[in-house]
């Protein structure tokens, strides 16, 4: 078996950059491994309008360092006040690729989305007149739901019956984490499509209270059981052209994980990588490894593919990659790592 491999540059469908100094600690990272990046918009004050998306582009712009060709790909939070306009206009110039839809109350930031679906009808139009995908957090936040039902209760509360009454608005099942996910997405039309990250590949609910509670591994949509976590891995290989790359890496500073009420966000943008690699090569994969990072999503999304290349090497990262990351006056970064060694590395980025 091949001890390197090489791909096309990747792109991550799914990242929280966030803004001030975590964004000038983190936006390096990404843009040194990955083309392209889905810009999540769930800033404190969330990106709501064209006018807040480009001074948003232009704030990551000026983080990303001399020379970097790394592209944003802007997203506005969608809300029961969105106008309908700014979706026609940004599609129009290229500047909007995507709205992402909160169910309300449901993760960081998320207290202005939207609450009855019929309330957003004309900018759902707009959308798909414009064929703009809408990029959903599957999961209700209804608190009578248990918290590992939240996702198979969306699906069939909110997703089937949006999909069913807008048959030709595309969408993203973002962060899928179970079997039911796997089947909703995969028996769907070409207009279904879904994100997977890093950490539901690798670990289950277990996991995160092994030996004792384990902040770094909670993130939303929490990890499920092992069986769904088996489903995930079975069809990211699967080399399917629906399932694609969406880190969700979602960093906060170590003191708003490590407390009693810690926030939800894995932050696994400078080892996601190396980690696929090895969850692709366990699985007997490798040669699917480029369609599920470099591929599928540009598909999707109708993009070129990147021009350029990088190597991939099985042989274990230098230790320096798990460093916490100093966004300074925000406090430090805890990067994802399993208890299972990691024998990839980027060879050459
Ligand atoms: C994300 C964050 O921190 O912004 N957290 C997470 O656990 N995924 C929010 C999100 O992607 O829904
Ligand atoms: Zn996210």
């Amino acid at each position: 078996m091949s001890d390197q491999i090489e791909i096309i540059r990747p792109d991550d469908w799914h990242l929280h950059l966030r803004d001030g100094a975590m964004l000038k600690a983190v936006a390096p990272i990404s843009a040194a491994l990955f083309g392209r990046a889905i810009i999540m918009p769930n800033l404190v004050a969330p990106v709501r309008t064209l006018e807040n998306l480009r001074a948003y582009r232009g704030r990551i712009e000026a983080a990303l360092p001399e020379g970097s060709t790394f592209k944003p790909l802007m997203t506005l939070y969608l809300t029961e006040t969105t106008d309908p306009t700014d979706v026609t206009e940004g599609a129009a110039s290229g500047e909007l690729t995507a709205l992402k839809l909160y169910p309300a109350g449901a993760t960081t930031n998320s207290d202005v989305d939207v609450k009855d679906m019929t309330r957003v009808h004309t900018v759902l139009e707009a959308m798909q007149e414009a064929g703009v995908p809408l990029l959903v957090h599957g999961e209700v936040n209804d608190p009578d739901v248990d918290i590992f039902d939240r996702e198979v209760v969306f699906i069939e509360r909110v997703l089937a019956p949006l999909h069913r009454y807008f048959p030709a608005l595309r969408i993203v099942m973002e962060h899928i984490t179970t079997e039911e996910g796997v089947a909703f997405v995969s028996e769907s039309d070409e207009n279904i499509a879904a994100t997977i990250t890093p950490q539901h590949l690798l670990i289950n609910r277990s996991d995160i209270f092994r030996g004792g509670i384990r902040p770094h591994f909670y993130c939303l949509p929490i990890a499920k059981r092992e069986n769904h976590r088996l489903a995930l891995r079975k069809v990211a290989t699967s080399g399917s052209p629906k399932f694609f790359l969406g880190t969700d890496s979602a960093p906060h500073p170590l003191g708003s994980k490590e407390c009693a009420c810690g926030c939800a966000g894995i932050f696994n943008a400078p080892v996601t990588l190396p980690y696929l690699a090895q969850v692709f090569e366990e699985e007997g994969a490798l040669d699917k490894l480029e369609a599920f990072t470099s591929l599928n999503g540009s598909t999707f999304y109708r993009l070129p593919v990147n021009e350029d290349r990088i190597v991939l090497r099985r042989t274990p990262p230098n230790e320096t990659i798990f460093q916490p990351i100093d966004a300074g006056a925000e406090g430090r970064v805890v990067v994802f790592r399993t208890e299972k060694p990691l024998n990839w590395s980027v060879a050459k980025a």
